[in-house]
């Protein structure tokens, strides 16, 4: 089987370290580069919390620092969702830096996205604003690009403000360059984390997948919803569930813009099914059972591989 080469950019943030667990074990992937950018919890945690990871699961995938704030906007904070480290739940042991590579996101991930043989695949889990950096730094880029599949935007009601998502809302001008660059790009926005939270009893079956499993649930059990939301809402894997399980997912086309001069509107994504000049994919619907299959079983995956 061919491999997907992969480039991640993640704000870990306790989903996107349940994302990049089951991508770093997926016999689908090829995880070439993780970028920890700023996000649910400032750089030097989102960096940190990645390094730890990579120790925890024994995986040497470089990892180059990103941004440190939003093109723009002011930088906002989910540490009352993920605590004030981002990884409220599990003590990771601490990681050394040896596996970040120095130098800029942007024209590491241009070298790396030239050089690969086979056109990479780009997942977005956090703000955007380092995918926008190299956009305009590199605009020939997408010629080597495959697709962007990101975690981010909403249908309807946000969960940062009364209409737009976090990661969206995170860098509105990052997104807006994203969705006007003319890659093909997958978005789950917030509806299908939603609709696919984990039940009790997939966090029982999560609890017993191995050490792997033990951290995830941990880590699952201290999410807060400031909304007083019950569910447990982990939205990140939806994203990798686009690119390794697809049948699990109804998608249609539409025209996505940010919102960028609202003033209760600032960050919203709109998202146009009517357009006829759609420049997304945009998951409608997830079959649960289906998708919590897949993901619990790449989870018991990641734990196998891990030993
Ligand atoms: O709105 C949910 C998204 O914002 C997820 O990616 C979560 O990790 C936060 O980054
Ligand atoms: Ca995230």
């Amino acid at each position: 089987m061919t491999k997907t080469p992969l480039i991640i950019s993640t704000d870990p943030g306790i989903d996107d370290i349940a994302a990049m667990t089951i991508s770093l074990f997926a016999q689908e992937l090829d995880v070439k580069m993780i970028i920890p950018t700023w996000g649910n919890v400032a750089l030097e945690y989102t960096l940190q919390n990645t390094l730890n990871l990579e120790k925890f699961l024994h995986t040497k995938v470089p990892v180059v620092s990103g941004a440190n704030q939003p093109l723009v906007a002011p930088k906002i904070s989910a540490a009352s969702v993920h605590g004030k480290t981002g990884v409220a739940g599990f003590d990771f042991e601490e990681a050394t830096d040896e596996l970040v590579v120095p130098g800029l996101a942007a024209t590491l991930m241009y070298n790396a996205i030239m050089d690969s043989p086979v056109k990479v695949t780009l997942l977005g889990i956090g703000p955007l604003t380092d995918y926008a950096l190299l956009l305009k730094q590199y605009p020939n880029v997408v010629e080597n690009i495959e697709q962007l599949v990101i975690m981010g935007g909403n249908i309807g009601r946000g969960n940062h403000s009364p209409l737009a998502e976090y990661n969206i809302a995170g860098d509105p001008e990052a997104a807006q360059v994203v969705f006007q660059s003319g890659l093909k790009i997958k978005m789950a926005p917030l509806e299908i984390g939603n609709k696919a939270h984990v039940t009790q009893e997939q966090m029982t079956q999560i609890k017993n997948c191995g050490e792997v499993g033990n951290m995830l649930y941990s880590l699952f059990s201290n999410i807060h919803e400031p909304d007083g939301d019950p569910r447990i809402k982990i939205f990140d894997p939806t994203a990798v569930g686009l690119i390794l399980c697809p049948e699990a997912f109804s998608v249609r086309k539409a025209n996505v813009e940010v919102e960028l001069a609202g003033r209760y509107t600032y960050g919203a994504s709109v998202i146009n099914f009517m357009s006829n000049n759609p420049n997304a994919e945009v998951a409608i619907d997830v079959d649960v059972k289906m998708f919590a299959d897949w993901f619990i079983n790449k989870i018991k995956l990641a734990d196998q591989g891990r030993m």
